[in-house]
């Protein structure tokens, strides 16, 4: 299956009477999508990276890579979080390795130039008599950043319009959970063999939690949970899970109806959040090769929770328990992958248990179309 053919069978997502079926398996493996992807999803969509608490200090930062794309997002003396290609502009050199730190200065590890945390070079030795080179016009690009409610979300494309308005009805729904006043206690950075698609549409459903999580999830969430989905726009859907008991929470003041769902809100094409009783906890799925995929997050919870609390005993079992939850979905994603290069891979009927599936399908068939492609709204 060509490209072509690829994004012509993904425009029927968008179709009133689109037929419920998983994608074409080449949407999965075919390196001309990829590359399209590259440019027409990932180059002009918000990517949630971080945390804001990740980002406190000045100096901290986080490298990585955002659909092969070096992207450094980093505090800098004013405060201001900033988005930086840390690309060197001698010959190439990433200035800063993958990965969360803190620094005074990116310092090339090849031939040592400097650059300030906004980007602007500050020495390189043995370049005076170089006279075309102008070291004060010497900078490193800049991306978009844009915090919301705390979250760090980054844009290859700096002409792109804010995320925020977008998240309004997110935003509303989430008033009870207090998303300004939460604290991470624990993140994590892992990394998946899986194309990226494969991630999300999973984060999509609640279907899977019956084979993949038996013993973690299942008691609490079963697959056939009763689950809802809402499209708001382009850019944001959700999903609503009917918990098989209801939680107690011990500092949030939640109604009766957020006592007994596990919400997912999803930015696309890559974020997620999702609420549970005193907890919220954050994921993002992001490509770094077209079967690898960079899993970051972290778990929030309000200060109260943890006060007089060990906060390295808070962030060691959080991590211990993200870590079960994820491994279970990670070699399940590594094992569709597998499955998605069979010569007999077909496209799938979906269940009505995954019904946010479709709405991921229908924000990527999208991305990937005309920009002014029309949205169909609810599904
Ligand atoms: S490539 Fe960075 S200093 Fe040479
Ligand atoms: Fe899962």
């Amino acid at each position: 299956m060509d490209t072509e053919e690829i994004v012509a069978e993904l425009e029927r997502y968008l179709g009133p009477d689109a037929a419920e079926l998983s994608l074409p398996p080449a949407a999965f493996t075919s390196p001309e999508l990829w590359e399209i992807e590259r440019e027409r999803v990932f180059g002009r969509s918000w990517i949630l990276v971080a945390h804001a608490d990740e980002l406190a200090e000045t100096g901290s930062y986080v490298a990585l890579s955002v659909a092969g794309e070096p992207v450094v997002v980093v505090r800098d003396e004013g405060g201001t979080l900033r988005g930086l290609s840390p690309v060197c502009r001698h010959r190439l050199m990433p200035v800063v390795e993958e990965g969360a730190g803190r620094t005074d200065v990116f310092t090339c590890p090849y031939h040592l130039w400097r650059y300030g945390l906004d980007g602007q070079l500050i020495g390189a030795t043995h370049m005076k008599r170089n006279p075309a080179f102008d070291p004060s016009a010497c900078r490193l690009p800049r991306f978009a950043v844009e915090e919301w409610r705390g979250f760090v979300f980054v844009n290859l494309d700096t002409s792109v319009e804010p995320l925020g308005p977008h998240l309004r009805r997110i935003d509303e729904n989430l008033t009870n959970y207090r998303l300004s006043e939460l604290t991470q206690v624990a993140g994590w950075t892992e990394e998946w063999h899986c194309n990226w698609k494969i991630a999300v549409e999973n984060a999509h459903e609640n279907y899977h939690v019956m084979g993949l999580h038996p013993e973690t999830l299942q008691p609490t969430t079963p697959g056939g949970a009763e689950t809802r989905v809402r499209a708001d726009s382009p850019w944001a859907d959700s999903m609503r899970v009917r918990y098989a008991t209801p939680l107690e929470p011990v500092v949030l003041d939640l109604t009766e109806e957020e006592r007994s769902h596990l919400y997912g809100f999803f930015v696309f094409p890559s974020g997620s959040l999702a609420a549970s009783g005193d907890m919220v906890i954050w994921l993002s799925l992001i490509p770094s090769a077209i079967d690898r995929t960079l899993v970051r997050g972290g778990v929030l919870m309000p200060a109260a929770m943890i006060e007089g609390q060990d906060r390295e005993a808070v962030r060691k079992e959080a991590e211990a328990y993200a870590a079960l939850i994820n491994g279970e979905d990670q070699r399940g994603l590594e094992e569709v992958q597998r499955g998605a290069v069979s010569r007999f891979a077909e496209r799938g009927h979906l269940s009505p248990k995954e019904p946010g599936v479709l709405l991921f399908y229908r924000g990527l068939a999208r991305a990937l179309l005309r920009e002014d492609a029309e949205w169909p709204g609810e599904l």
